[in-house]
């Protein structure tokens, strides 16, 4: 299965609530786990699943006008999903960021160290911001 991850800029005050109701249903008829980090600012998104399904759920998500700029950070063949069969975990914004992170650390260490990479300079640009 493919798991891809990406990061890409919010538009002002996006509608995470809308997205991640329109993400859970089409990623649970589709096998597509992962999860939805937002910090109001920025999107980090991993996405694992039958690599057909991740790359029509990508080109979908990079056509929506919530966000811009967006990179593909990691795309890589996995055996099991990494990131638990979360329909899409969502961390928001003011909401218990240390909690999301303590439960993603096992997935984390268990990433590779790109994806770790990822997500350790999303973090870290968070803190700065
Ligand atoms: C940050 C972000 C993440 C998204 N994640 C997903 C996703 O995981 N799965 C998905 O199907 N759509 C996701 N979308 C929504 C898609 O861009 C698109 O609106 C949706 O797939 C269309 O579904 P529909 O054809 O059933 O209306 C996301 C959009 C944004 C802005």
């Amino acid at each position: 299965m493919l798991q891809l991850v990406y990061i890409s800029s919010a538009r002002n005050a996006p509608d995470v609530e809308a997205i991640l109701a329109v993400s859970r249903r089409n990623n649970a008829r589709d096998s597509i786990t992962g999860l939805l980090y937002s910090d109001g600012v920025r999107f980090l998104q991993v996405l694992e699943g039958p690599e057909d399904k991740v790359e029509a759920a990508f080109a979908r998500i990079q056509q929506n006008p919530w966000h811009r700029a967006i990179v593909a950070r990691s795309r890589r063949h996995v055996e099991t999903r990494e990131f638990g069969l979360w329909q899409m975990a969502h961390r928001s914004p003011g909401g218990d960021g240390d909690a999301f992170v303590a439960k993603l650390e096992p997935m984390l260490a268990r990433a590779d160290k790109n994806v770790r990479a990822t997500f350790e300079s999303f973090a870290k640009i968070k803190r700065a911001a």
